[in-house]
């Protein structure tokens, strides 16, 4: 009999513990389920137990798990040519990038592949300093951009401190995050003051050095922040005005997750270049892409582009993204998430009538966050910042006992579930949510 038919529960997670290094985890307190499969929007471990997931796992399996359509093309891909390497073509690649010039917003895409959001977002930093000659990047405190040494130098979010000094050449703004305004303003008579101290920085920092402003266009794990109607536009006008190149990193938001292909899209921005990766393949197979501007391809024409990775433009990856691209599109999905979306944002705004614990509600699509506040009078936030709280975690684990997975982080939740739920999950994570909150309302110090 094969070895690992007989292995126990027990002794895979004991193995998983032993042997394998766990990310953004202090390696003792790992204790996970061995998960064995799923389907749709939820996943089963080892002993049965099925799990909605509230969180697509990183926010990145848009599609659900299994996809049959993607599933199909990674087969039957399979079974004609695995990999070829990217100086040779592949018919899976070329389609991809054709598809994807199809969708974002710029004209005369092109696509240089990678394997992950990181990679990719060092990459587009290179083109943005070779494009313009120029070498200071502006990105923002509350953001997230990737583990590797570029990106997460990129990264506003504490997970940076662990890896700093850093890449040189970083500069970071703050955010549009309203709730909490770095400046002390309100939106509108703020006169979108986030977006014009952008403008300031580029001075003071010379607007010929500055090459990109690159910014997650609605913030992701730093507690979904969804920009005011402007904010995009007047950064556009900024960049263009101090020639500094736009880059959007929608990894997370990327294919469907904020109710369009791309969130820049909700506020008609065209960025220079789109980071993306996670739901470009539903997350079946690991693929990374940055699509630049035809006006940024063409700077390559006559010119070695010197980027390279093994695996750039996998040829299953590939194929995954082809038949993912499909399935957004055949399967409505990008709709579903914008109708679903509007669903859980308005169950969420009347939880919020009746929990006093929740400070504010925000999102786009499906992909929200609740924020909780210990006093709604004077926000002051449910812990402080950089600090997980025992209640949303003592939230998060009920829910785990009862078959939801929720992603607690600091004060808010992060409500992301893959595209494919339907309604009536949807419902049944929301209720669950909405009597556990509870906990948290006992928290509270004044109403
Ligand atoms: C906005 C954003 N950019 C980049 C990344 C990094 O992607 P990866 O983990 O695939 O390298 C992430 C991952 O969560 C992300 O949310």
């Amino acid at each position: 009999m094969d070895g690992q038919d007989t292995v126990t529960h027990d002794e895979l997670r004991e193995m998983e513990r032993q042997y394998v290094l766990h990310s953004w985890t202090v390696q003792s307190r790992y204790n996970s389920p061995v998960v064995v499969t799923g389907d749709g929007a939820s996943f089963v471990d080892m002993d049965g137990r099925r799990y909605l997931d509230f969180t697509s796992q990183a926010m990145c399996n848009n599609l659900g798990h299994q996809h049959p359509r993607v599933v199909k093309a990674i087969v039957e891909q399979a079974q004609k040519l695995c990999f070829i390497q990217g100086s040779w073509g592949c018919e899976p690649r070329a389609k991809l990038a054709k598809r994807l010039a199809e969708v974002v917003p710029m004209e005369r895409a092109k696509t240089f592949f990678t394997n992950a959001g990181a990679e990719s977002n060092e990459n587009a930093i290179k083109f943005a300093r070779w494009f313009t000659g120029k070498q200071k990047i502006i990105t923002r405190y509350r953001s997230y951009h990737g583990a590797s040494a570029g990106a997460m130098s990129l990264t506003g979010d504490p997970r940076r401190w662990a890896a700093e000094p850093g890449i040189p050449g970083v500069i970071r703004a703050f955010d549009a995050y309203c709730y909490r305004c770095s400046m002390g303003l309100e939106y509108p008579s703020c006169n979108l003051r986030c977006a014009q101290q952008i403008d300031e920085m580029i001075m003071y920092e010379g607007a010929a050095n500055v090459a990109a402003v690159l910014i997650e266009p609605i913030v992701g794990t730093n507690g979904i922040l969804v920009p005011p109607d402007g904010y995009l536009q007047r950064l556009r006008e900024i960049c263009d005005a101090n020639q500094v190149l736009l880059i959007c990193d929608e990894v997370m938001t990327g294919f469907g997750r904020t109710g369009s292909w791309f969130a820049c899209q909700h506020w008609d921005v065209v960025p220079d270049i789109i980071v993306t990766a996670k739901g470009l393949t539903g997350a079946l197979i690991p693929l990374g892409a940055v699509i630049v501007s035809g006006k940024i391809a063409d700077a390559f024409e006559n010119r070695m582009l010197y980027a390279g990775l093994t695996y750039l433009g996998h040829t299953l990856a590939c194929a995954a993204g082809v038949a993912a691209l499909e399935a957004y599109e055949q399967e409505n999905l990008i709709e579903h998430s914008r109708v679903l979306g509007d669903r859980m944002l308005a169950r969420l705004r009347e939880m919020q009538t009746r929990h006093p614990s929740i400070g504010e509600v925000r999102g786009k699509g499906l992909f929200a966050a609740v924020e909780l506040v210990k006093d709604r009078q004077s926000r002051e936030p449910f812990v402080p910042f950089n600090v997980d709280s025992p209640v949303l975690g003592r939230i998060a684990r009920e829910a785990k006992e009862r078959g939801v997975i929720f992603m607690a982080r600091w004060n808010y939740f992060v409500l992301a579930p893959p595209l494919v739920i339907t309604e009536t999950e949807l419902d049944r994570a929301l209720d669950m949510l909405d009597e556990l909150l509870v906990y948290a309302d006992a928290e509270v110090t004044s109403a």
